[in-house]
């Protein structure tokens, strides 16, 4: 079809309209009675549109950030995105490799299977946010003295799930730290020098 006569796709607002208008239409048809009752919360309920965007206040790294997000937007995206922190990466996106890892309140979650705007208030730490300025943080000295990295994309998130483990469990057995990482997949396969790490970093040799 020709993109000068193509007819323009109907507006949400109009869609949602068209869409109840027909509805009471056919209340009305159906001679239930309720059609006199409905019209007025039909029209109202035409009238509103869902918001675009919503306010949300997060502590990022210490530093308190507010921004406007579509109510869809996962916290990986909006820590990427909206905030330019792109320590978190974006490996699988669906919950299953463990790249997105951010400490929520001090608490390990996926960024990327959550809301931005379910955090209101919280308290976000990423992996940029874990070196003391120019001092790193235990657990990441630990991964650079054991070459706990090759390409480095699942770095940050084994990094910071690593951190919020050893919050969790300051003496995890080698065993424990196996099952407790076992949510950070690595494509090299570091995984003995990952483990190696944070023993170390457990042990306070780092
Ligand atoms: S990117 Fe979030 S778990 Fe893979
Ligand atoms: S170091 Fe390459 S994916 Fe882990």
């Amino acid at each position: 079809m020709d993109e000068t006569t193509r007819e323009s796709p109907p507006s949400r607002r109009a869609f949602l309209s068209r869409s109840l208008t027909a509805g009471a239409g056919l209340a009305a048809l159906g001679g239930t009675g309720t059609a006199t009752a409905a019209a007025p919360a039909v029209a109202a309920a035409a009238a509103v549109d869902p918001p675009e965007t919503l306010p949300v206040s997060l502590t990022v790294n210490g530093r308190r950030r507010t921004l406007r997000t579509d109510p869809r937007t996962s916290l990986l995206d909006a820590l990427r995105e909206d905030l330019g922190l792109t320590g978190p990466k974006k490996g699988c996106n669906q919950g299953a490799c463990g790249a997105c890892t951010v400490l929520l309140d001090g608490t390990r979650i996926l960024s990327c299977i959550t809301f931005a705007v379910m955090f209101e208030g919280a308290e976000i730490t990423t992996v940029e946010g874990l070196a003391d300025g120019d001092r790193l943080h235990p657990v990441q000295r630990a991964f650079v003295e054991h070459d706990g990295f090759q390409c480095g994309f699942c770095t940050s998130g084994q990094i910071t799930s690593a951190v919020g483990l050893l919050a969790e469990n300051p003496r995890p057995s080698t065993a424990e730290i196996k099952e407790l990482m076992s949510g950070n997949l690595c494509r090299c396969a570091a995984y003995p020098n990952i483990v190696a790490a944070v023993e170390s970093a457990a042990e306070g040799r780092s």
